[in-house]
């Protein structure tokens, strides 16, 4: 690839696109990929002691059935970050110290661990049992000591991050869409302004949505045509509210231009 794809929206599978990218060109590789947590159980409850609940599905996609596993693709994705680089991914809790392990093996330095406290998770059997509201990601960097990419300036942040799970106009039709109140700060404080953010499993783009809200280039890819087009439409209308806003014309509506673009 002789230039970067710099704000794109790329179709297609993330090893081979990370496999083309020059190594040491990424500021922030922030991503959300498969958990590979899906199975066919969907939990049906109906009456008994505590009354009826709503079912619950635990299938996200074929793509969470463990098509692509880490292995498959940070060593890679390590060779595309800077020096001064720094590596964010969420993953599921039981298998996050894998990752980290990888990461480690790979040379990186992990800063944290955080959580993402859901302020509404899916309700629990008849109400009664304990929800599950914490997903974990990791923080790593390739440098051991100072010099990576972070904002003093901004102060300090609990290592939780506390939002609604994604919902109203801002949800597209997606399982496991993040809400950019999540994406928000991990992208204000751990890169800085012009930076080229990474996001390899971009699904409806909130990555690179936020990144640019936040004046940062972004490049994003996924390899399933319906959420590609979401996450296009959503960095497309990023863009053109931004140039609108240049001409003073009235506000727009983000998630109703979106929606207009997809039909
Ligand atoms: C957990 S979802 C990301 C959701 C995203 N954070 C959002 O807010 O919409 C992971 C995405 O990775 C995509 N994906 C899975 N394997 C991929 C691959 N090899 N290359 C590119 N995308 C892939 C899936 O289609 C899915 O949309």
């Amino acid at each position: 690839m002789d230039e970067l794809p710099i704000n794109r929206i790329i179709l297609g599978d993330c090893r081979e696109v990370m496999r083309s990218l020059p190594k040491k060109c990424i500021d922030l590789l922030l991503t959300d990929p498969p958990y590979n947590i899906s199975n066919d159980a969907e939990i049906v409850r109906n009456g008994g002691k505590f009354g009826v609940a709503k079912s619950i599905s635990m299938n996200f996609g074929e793509w969470d059935r463990n098509v692509i596993m880490p292995n498959d693709w940070v060593p890679r994705a390590i060779e595309t970050l800077t020096e001064n680089g720094v590596f964010i991914s969420f993953y599921d809790k039981r298998h996050i110290s894998h990752l980290c392990d990888l990461l480690e093996e790979n040379g990186c330095f992990i800063r944290h661990i955080g959580t993402w406290h859901k302020l509404n998770p899916a309700p629990q059997a008849r109400k009664v049992k304990w929800q599950i509201a914490g997903e974990m990601f990791v923080i790593a960097t390739k440098n051991k000591g100072t010099g990576h990419h972070y904002n003093y300036k901004e102060g300090q942040h609990h290592d939780v991050i506390t939002t609604p799970i994604c919902q109203g106009n801002e949800r597209y039709d997606h399982p496991t869409q993040k809400p950019e109140a999540l994406i928000n700060p991990l992208i204000k404080w751990w890169s800085f302004e012009g930076d080229v953010v990474f996001d390899p499993f971009c699904g409806t783009g909130t990555i690179p949505a936020v990144a640019k809200k936040l004046g940062r280039r972004f490049i994003g890819v996924e390899n399933d045509e319906r959420y590609f087009s979401i996450a296009k439409a959503r960095v497309d209308v990023i863009q053109a509210m931004r140039l609108t806003s240049f001409l003073k014309e009235a506000p727009l509506d983000e998630a109703n231009l979106v929606q207009a673009r997809l039909r």
